[in-house]
Protein backbone atom coordinates (compact mmCIF):
# COMPACT_ATOMS: atom_id res chain seq x y z
CA UNK A 1 0.00 0.00 0.00
CA UNK A 2 1.95 3.20 -1.19
CA UNK A 3 1.25 6.00 1.10
CA UNK A 4 1.09 9.58 -0.57
CA UNK A 5 1.50 13.10 1.84
CA UNK A 6 -0.19 16.01 -0.94
CA UNK A 7 0.64 19.30 0.54
CA UNK A 8 0.65 18.00 4.20
CA UNK A 9 0.82 20.32 6.75
CA UNK A 10 0.36 20.61 10.43
CA UNK A 11 0.61 23.86 12.55
CA UNK A 12 0.10 24.30 16.41
CA UNK A 13 -0.64 27.15 18.07
CA UNK A 14 1.89 27.95 20.48
CA UNK A 15 1.02 27.48 23.87
CA UNK A 16 3.08 30.56 24.73
CA UNK A 17 0.97 33.94 24.40
CA UNK A 18 1.91 35.83 21.45
CA UNK A 19 4.45 33.88 19.73
CA UNK A 20 3.65 32.56 16.20
CA UNK A 21 2.39 29.04 15.39
CA UNK A 22 4.84 26.48 15.10
CA UNK A 23 4.39 24.43 11.49
CA UNK A 24 5.55 21.33 12.65
CA UNK A 25 5.09 19.78 8.71
CA UNK A 26 5.17 22.41 6.31
CA UNK A 27 3.84 21.08 3.06
CA UNK A 28 4.75 17.45 2.64
CA UNK A 29 4.49 16.57 -0.78
CA UNK A 30 6.05 12.77 -1.47
CA UNK A 31 5.43 9.52 -1.93
CA UNK A 32 6.07 6.45 0.08
CA UNK A 33 6.22 3.10 -2.52
CA UNK A 34 4.72 0.30 -1.52
CA UNK A 35 6.17 -2.21 0.36
CA UNK A 36 9.11 -0.06 1.06
CA UNK A 37 10.57 0.51 4.54
CA UNK A 38 11.16 4.38 4.70
CA UNK A 39 13.17 6.02 7.86
CA UNK A 40 11.89 9.49 8.85
CA UNK A 41 15.22 11.30 10.25
CA UNK A 42 15.96 14.26 11.53
CA UNK A 43 17.17 16.17 15.03
CA UNK A 44 14.54 16.62 17.65
CA UNK A 45 11.65 18.87 17.15
CA UNK A 46 11.66 18.51 13.01
CA UNK A 47 8.28 17.00 12.92
CA UNK A 48 8.67 13.09 12.74
CA UNK A 49 6.53 12.03 14.99
CA UNK A 50 3.78 14.49 14.01
CA UNK A 51 4.49 13.66 10.28
CA UNK A 52 3.78 9.62 11.78
CA UNK A 53 0.49 10.75 13.96
CA UNK A 54 -0.77 12.50 10.95
CA UNK A 55 -0.12 9.34 8.83
CA UNK A 56 -1.88 7.40 11.38
CA UNK A 57 -4.57 9.40 12.35
CA UNK A 58 -3.71 10.57 15.78
CA UNK A 59 -3.62 13.65 14.99
CA UNK A 60 -5.48 15.84 11.79
CA UNK A 61 -3.96 17.98 9.04
CA UNK A 62 -4.48 21.50 9.54
CA UNK A 63 -4.37 21.12 5.57
CA UNK A 64 -3.43 19.03 2.53
CA UNK A 65 -4.37 14.80 2.00
CA UNK A 66 -2.88 11.79 2.88
CA UNK A 67 -3.53 8.87 0.61
CA UNK A 68 -3.25 4.77 1.27
CA UNK A 69 -3.24 3.62 -2.46
CA UNK A 70 -6.19 5.03 -4.12
CA UNK A 71 -8.05 5.70 -0.52
CA UNK A 72 -8.59 9.65 0.74
CA UNK A 73 -7.82 8.72 4.35
CA UNK A 74 -7.50 12.06 5.36
CA UNK A 75 -10.97 12.50 7.03
CA UNK A 76 -10.96 8.70 8.42
CA UNK A 77 -10.18 7.92 12.42
CA UNK A 78 -7.36 6.15 13.63
CA UNK A 79 -9.39 2.80 13.74
CA UNK A 80 -10.48 2.90 10.39
CA UNK A 81 -7.21 3.67 8.41
CA UNK A 82 -5.41 -0.31 9.40
CA UNK A 83 -2.64 1.00 10.46
CA UNK A 84 -0.07 -1.16 13.05
CA UNK A 85 1.53 1.30 15.65
CA UNK A 86 4.39 0.95 17.63
CA UNK A 87 6.11 3.48 19.58
CA UNK A 88 9.19 4.21 21.38
CA UNK A 89 7.56 3.06 25.24
CA UNK A 90 6.39 -0.36 24.51
CA UNK A 91 2.97 0.83 26.12
CA UNK A 92 2.06 -2.93 27.20
CA UNK A 93 -0.62 -3.90 29.75
CA UNK A 94 1.33 -5.01 32.49
CA UNK A 95 -1.19 -7.01 34.24
CA UNK A 96 -1.69 -8.92 30.89
CA UNK A 97 0.46 -11.84 29.44
CA UNK A 98 2.24 -11.28 26.00
CA UNK A 99 -0.16 -13.76 24.25
CA UNK A 100 -3.50 -11.61 25.94
CA UNK A 101 -1.45 -7.99 25.08
CA UNK A 102 -0.80 -9.17 21.44
CA UNK A 103 -4.62 -10.85 21.26
CA UNK A 104 -5.85 -7.32 22.41
CA UNK A 105 -6.85 -5.39 19.39
CA UNK A 106 -8.29 -8.55 18.27
CA UNK A 107 -11.28 -8.46 20.62
CA UNK A 108 -12.42 -5.39 20.20
CA UNK A 109 -13.10 -6.64 16.49
CA UNK A 110 -17.14 -6.54 15.79
CA UNK A 111 -19.51 -7.38 13.45
CA UNK A 112 -18.46 -9.43 10.53
CA UNK A 113 -14.97 -9.13 11.48
CA UNK A 114 -15.61 -10.90 15.10
CA UNK A 115 -13.05 -13.62 15.62
CA UNK A 116 -13.66 -16.85 17.28
CA UNK A 117 -11.88 -17.39 20.29
CA UNK A 118 -9.58 -20.28 18.11
CA UNK A 119 -9.19 -17.88 15.52
CA UNK A 120 -7.54 -14.74 17.64
CA UNK A 121 -5.61 -17.76 19.09
CA UNK A 122 -4.17 -18.46 15.76
CA UNK A 123 -3.79 -15.10 14.79
CA UNK A 124 -1.97 -14.38 17.82
CA UNK A 125 0.62 -17.57 17.28
CA UNK A 126 1.23 -16.35 13.79
CA UNK A 127 2.51 -12.99 14.86
CA UNK A 128 4.52 -14.17 17.78
CA UNK A 129 6.31 -16.62 15.61
CA UNK A 130 6.68 -13.76 13.12
CA UNK A 131 8.58 -11.95 15.85
CA UNK A 132 10.19 -14.74 17.49
CA UNK A 133 8.47 -14.32 20.94
CA UNK A 134 6.38 -17.64 21.43
CA UNK A 135 8.33 -18.54 24.25
CA UNK A 136 7.53 -15.94 26.05
CA UNK A 137 3.42 -15.82 25.40
CA UNK A 138 2.97 -16.62 28.50
CA UNK A 139 5.07 -14.15 30.45
CA UNK A 140 4.30 -10.63 31.91
CA UNK A 141 5.81 -7.40 30.44
CA UNK A 142 8.09 -7.86 33.85
CA UNK A 143 9.62 -11.28 33.35
CA UNK A 144 10.80 -9.81 30.05
CA UNK A 145 13.67 -8.04 28.18
CA UNK A 146 13.19 -4.66 27.06
CA UNK A 147 13.91 -6.44 23.38
CA UNK A 148 11.48 -9.14 23.82
CA UNK A 149 8.73 -6.33 25.34
CA UNK A 150 8.94 -4.77 22.06
CA UNK A 151 8.75 -7.65 20.14
CA UNK A 152 5.70 -8.22 21.85
CA UNK A 153 4.41 -4.51 21.20
CA UNK A 154 5.34 -5.30 17.08
CA UNK A 155 3.53 -8.55 17.24
CA UNK A 156 0.40 -6.42 18.46
CA UNK A 157 0.70 -4.04 15.50
CA UNK A 158 0.97 -6.10 13.01
CA UNK A 159 -2.04 -9.41 14.10
CA UNK A 160 -4.66 -7.11 12.65
CA UNK A 161 -2.59 -7.45 9.44
CA UNK A 162 -2.69 -3.62 9.28
CA UNK A 163 -2.02 -1.81 5.56
CA UNK A 164 0.52 -0.05 7.07
CA UNK A 165 3.44 -0.35 9.80
CA UNK A 166 4.53 2.78 11.74
CA UNK A 167 7.12 2.67 14.12
CA UNK A 168 8.07 6.23 16.60
CA UNK A 169 11.78 5.58 17.57
CA UNK A 170 11.03 1.58 18.60
CA UNK A 171 14.59 1.51 20.05
CA UNK A 172 15.52 4.22 22.01
CA UNK A 173 14.77 2.38 25.27
CA UNK A 174 17.22 -0.40 24.25
CA UNK A 175 20.55 -0.70 24.83
CA UNK A 176 23.40 -0.95 22.17
CA UNK A 177 23.66 -4.35 21.46
CA UNK A 178 19.91 -4.86 21.32
CA UNK A 179 19.17 -1.99 19.22
CA UNK A 180 20.82 -3.46 16.46
CA UNK A 181 19.90 -7.06 17.59
CA UNK A 182 16.43 -5.50 16.90
CA UNK A 183 16.73 -3.18 14.17
CA UNK A 184 17.81 -6.32 11.88
CA UNK A 185 14.50 -8.48 13.52
CA UNK A 186 12.20 -5.37 12.39
CA UNK A 187 13.93 -5.39 8.92
CA UNK A 188 13.60 -8.71 8.64
CA UNK A 189 10.15 -8.43 9.72
CA UNK A 190 8.94 -6.12 7.13
CA UNK A 191 10.52 -8.34 4.47
CA UNK A 192 8.77 -11.15 5.23
CA UNK A 193 5.49 -9.01 5.54
CA UNK A 194 6.15 -6.68 2.79
CA UNK A 195 4.11 -3.76 4.91
CA UNK A 196 4.73 -0.67 3.95
CA UNK A 197 6.59 0.65 6.63
CA UNK A 198 7.29 4.27 7.79
CA UNK A 199 10.47 3.97 10.51
CA UNK A 200 11.11 7.10 12.71
CA UNK A 201 13.78 7.70 14.09
CA UNK A 202 17.17 10.57 15.32
CA UNK A 203 20.07 8.43 14.70
CA UNK A 204 21.00 8.40 11.13
CA UNK A 205 22.96 5.04 11.54
CA UNK A 206 19.89 3.14 12.16
CA UNK A 207 18.42 5.00 9.87
CA UNK A 208 20.74 4.50 6.55
CA UNK A 209 21.53 0.75 7.87
CA UNK A 210 18.01 -0.06 7.72
CA UNK A 211 15.99 1.95 5.18
CA UNK A 212 15.47 1.32 0.84
CA UNK A 213 14.41 5.70 1.54
CA UNK A 214 15.39 8.33 4.09
CA UNK A 215 13.67 11.44 4.47
CA UNK A 216 15.70 13.88 6.11
CA UNK A 217 13.74 16.54 7.93
CA UNK A 218 15.01 19.99 9.50
CA UNK A 219 11.95 22.25 10.88
CA UNK A 220 9.61 20.84 9.41
CA UNK A 221 10.70 20.79 6.27
CA UNK A 222 11.72 18.23 3.97
CA UNK A 223 15.11 18.26 3.19
CA UNK A 224 15.59 15.03 1.08
CA UNK A 225 14.45 12.22 -0.15
CA UNK A 226 15.52 9.15 -1.73
CA UNK A 227 17.99 5.90 -0.91
CA UNK A 228 20.79 6.44 2.06
CA UNK A 229 23.69 5.44 0.01
CA UNK A 230 22.55 8.82 -2.69
CA UNK A 231 21.43 11.04 -0.11
CA UNK A 232 25.03 10.39 1.69
CA UNK A 233 26.97 10.76 -2.03
CA UNK A 234 24.58 13.72 -3.10
CA UNK A 235 23.74 15.45 -0.38
CA UNK A 236 21.15 18.59 -1.27
CA UNK A 237 22.88 21.19 1.24
CA UNK A 238 25.41 21.08 4.08
CA UNK A 239 22.40 20.61 6.65
CA UNK A 240 22.12 17.07 5.07
CA UNK A 241 25.69 16.27 4.38
CA UNK A 242 26.55 17.09 8.13
CA UNK A 243 23.29 15.11 9.43
CA UNK A 244 24.89 11.71 7.61
CA UNK A 245 27.69 9.96 8.27
CA UNK A 246 29.85 9.58 11.30
CA UNK A 247 32.45 10.68 11.73
CA UNK A 248 30.68 13.35 10.35
CA UNK A 249 31.97 15.27 6.93
CA UNK A 250 34.42 17.89 7.76
CA UNK A 251 33.83 21.98 6.78
CA UNK A 252 36.21 24.30 5.59
CA UNK A 253 35.75 27.79 4.90
CA UNK A 254 36.97 27.87 1.17
CA UNK A 255 36.50 29.69 -1.83
CA UNK A 256 36.08 28.71 -5.68
CA UNK A 257 39.38 30.82 -7.60
CA UNK A 258 40.70 29.87 -11.83
CA UNK A 259 39.38 26.36 -11.60
CA UNK A 260 39.91 25.11 -8.08
CA UNK A 261 38.58 24.73 -5.17
CA UNK A 262 41.08 26.31 -2.81
CA UNK A 263 41.44 26.15 1.45
CA UNK A 264 43.87 28.67 2.52
CA UNK A 265 46.29 28.64 0.33
CA UNK A 266 45.80 25.71 -1.25
CA UNK A 267 44.14 24.45 -4.64
CA UNK A 268 43.14 21.40 -3.04
CA UNK A 269 41.00 19.92 -6.29
CA UNK A 270 41.00 21.37 -9.82
CA UNK A 271 37.55 21.03 -11.19
CA UNK A 272 35.30 23.13 -13.79
CA UNK A 273 31.67 24.48 -13.78
CA UNK A 274 31.20 26.89 -10.48
CA UNK A 275 31.95 30.60 -10.73
CA UNK A 276 34.99 32.19 -8.33
CA UNK A 277 33.19 32.51 -5.43
CA UNK A 278 33.55 32.06 -1.37
CA UNK A 279 31.94 28.48 -0.30
CA UNK A 280 31.29 25.53 2.07
CA UNK A 281 33.87 22.34 1.33
CA UNK A 282 32.86 19.45 2.96
CA UNK A 283 35.26 16.26 2.89
CA UNK A 284 34.44 13.08 4.08
CA UNK A 285 36.55 11.57 6.50
CA UNK A 286 37.23 8.58 4.29
CA UNK A 287 38.00 11.08 1.21
CA UNK A 288 41.22 11.33 2.30
CA UNK A 289 44.67 9.29 0.64
CA UNK A 290 47.79 9.97 2.88
CA UNK A 291 50.59 11.41 0.04
CA UNK A 292 53.37 14.07 1.06
CA UNK A 293 52.97 15.47 -2.31
CA UNK A 294 48.92 15.97 -1.72
CA UNK A 295 47.31 19.32 -2.03
CA UNK A 296 45.61 19.49 1.02
CA UNK A 297 47.26 19.50 4.71
CA UNK A 298 46.52 19.15 7.80
CA UNK A 299 47.77 19.51 11.74
CA UNK A 300 47.55 16.01 13.37
CA UNK A 301 46.71 15.92 16.80
CA UNK A 302 46.31 12.69 17.44
CA UNK A 303 45.31 9.10 16.23
CA UNK A 304 42.15 7.73 17.53
CA UNK A 305 42.20 3.78 17.16
CA UNK A 306 38.52 2.27 17.07
CA UNK A 307 38.57 -1.31 16.72
CA UNK A 308 38.69 -1.28 12.91
CA UNK A 309 38.80 2.62 12.21
CA UNK A 310 41.50 4.82 12.93
CA UNK A 311 41.08 8.16 12.90
CA UNK A 312 43.38 11.14 12.39
CA UNK A 313 42.38 13.97 14.15
CA UNK A 314 43.56 17.08 13.24
CA UNK A 315 42.96 20.89 12.90
CA UNK A 316 43.21 23.27 9.99
CA UNK A 317 43.16 27.13 10.52
CA UNK A 318 40.00 27.23 8.25
CA UNK A 319 38.37 24.61 9.85
CA UNK A 320 34.27 24.96 10.84
CA UNK A 321 33.64 22.02 12.54
CA UNK A 322 35.14 21.62 16.06
CA UNK A 323 37.87 19.01 14.57
CA UNK A 324 39.06 17.14 11.54
CA UNK A 325 38.83 13.48 11.40
CA UNK A 326 40.55 11.58 8.88
CA UNK A 327 39.90 7.86 8.59
CA UNK A 328 43.25 5.78 7.47
CA UNK A 329 44.16 2.53 6.36
CA UNK A 330 46.27 0.52 9.10
CA UNK A 331 49.83 0.67 7.37
CA UNK A 332 49.41 4.04 6.89
CA UNK A 333 48.54 5.31 10.53
CA UNK A 334 52.39 5.13 11.68
CA UNK A 335 53.67 8.53 13.27
CA UNK A 336 52.81 11.05 9.53
CA UNK A 337 54.64 13.97 11.37
CA UNK A 338 52.91 16.78 12.69
CA UNK A 339 51.85 17.90 9.57
CA UNK A 340 50.10 15.49 6.86
CA UNK A 341 49.86 15.87 3.23
CA UNK A 342 46.81 14.22 1.75
CA UNK A 343 45.14 13.52 -2.14
CA UNK A 344 41.49 13.91 -2.21
CA UNK A 345 38.67 11.15 -3.36
CA UNK A 346 37.19 13.88 -5.84
CA UNK A 347 33.65 11.97 -5.08
CA UNK A 348 34.02 12.58 -1.42
CA UNK A 349 34.68 16.65 -1.66
CA UNK A 350 31.37 18.54 -2.13
CA UNK A 351 31.07 22.36 -2.11
CA UNK A 352 27.92 24.70 -0.69
CA UNK A 353 27.18 28.16 -1.27
CA UNK A 354 27.19 30.27 1.68
CA UNK A 355 24.42 32.28 1.63
CA UNK A 356 21.91 29.42 0.93
CA UNK A 357 24.11 26.13 1.91
CA UNK A 358 23.11 24.51 -1.20
CA UNK A 359 24.89 21.92 -2.89
CA UNK A 360 27.19 23.35 -5.95
CA UNK A 361 27.55 20.79 -8.59
CA UNK A 362 31.11 20.71 -10.18
CA UNK A 363 33.02 18.22 -12.14
CA UNK A 364 36.80 17.15 -11.87
CA UNK A 365 39.16 18.57 -14.66
CA UNK A 366 40.89 15.81 -15.85
CA UNK A 367 44.68 16.13 -15.49
CA UNK A 368 46.53 16.21 -18.88
N1 LIG B 1 0.39 19.03 20.55
C1 LIG B 1 1.29 19.97 20.25
N2 LIG B 1 1.05 21.28 20.50
C2 LIG B 1 1.94 22.23 20.17
N3 LIG B 1 3.13 21.99 19.58
C3 LIG B 1 3.44 20.72 19.31
C4 LIG B 1 2.54 19.64 19.63
N4 LIG B 1 3.13 18.48 19.22
C5 LIG B 1 4.33 18.82 18.70
N5 LIG B 1 4.52 20.16 18.74
C6 LIG B 1 5.68 20.89 18.20
O1 LIG B 1 5.87 20.50 16.86
C7 LIG B 1 7.24 20.35 16.55
C8 LIG B 1 7.52 18.95 16.04
O2 LIG B 1 7.32 18.01 17.08
P1 LIG B 1 7.53 16.45 16.87
O3 LIG B 1 7.11 15.78 18.13
O4 LIG B 1 6.86 16.03 15.62
O5 LIG B 1 9.12 16.36 16.70
P2 LIG B 1 10.06 15.07 16.56
O6 LIG B 1 10.83 15.25 15.30
O7 LIG B 1 9.25 13.84 16.72
O8 LIG B 1 11.07 15.26 17.80
P3 LIG B 1 11.74 14.14 18.78
O9 LIG B 1 12.91 13.58 18.03
O10 LIG B 1 12.17 14.97 19.95
O11 LIG B 1 10.69 13.13 19.11
C9 LIG B 1 7.99 20.71 17.83
O12 LIG B 1 8.39 22.04 17.74
C10 LIG B 1 6.95 20.51 18.91
O13 LIG B 1 7.20 21.36 20.00
MG1 LIG C 1 9.23 12.27 18.19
Amino acid sequence: MKIVLDHLTKRFSNRTKGLDDIIAVNDFNFEIPDGKLVGLLGPSGCGKSTTLNLISGLEKATSGKIWFGDDDVTDLPPENRGVGLVFQSYALYPHLTARQNIMFPLQNLKGKDKLTKEQMNEKVLEAAHLVQIERYLDSKPSQMSGGQQQRVAIARALVKLPRVLLLDEPLSNLDARLRLATREEIRRIQQETKLTTVFVTHDQEEAMSISDMIVVMKDGIMQQIGRPQDVYDHPVNLFVAKFLGNPPINVFDGKIENGAIVIGNERILEIEGPQDQEVYVGIRPEGFIMDPEGTFHVHKKQLEILGRDTSIVATHPDMISESIRIIVTLDTRDDPGETVGFRLKPGKVEIFAKDTEENIEFSVKESL
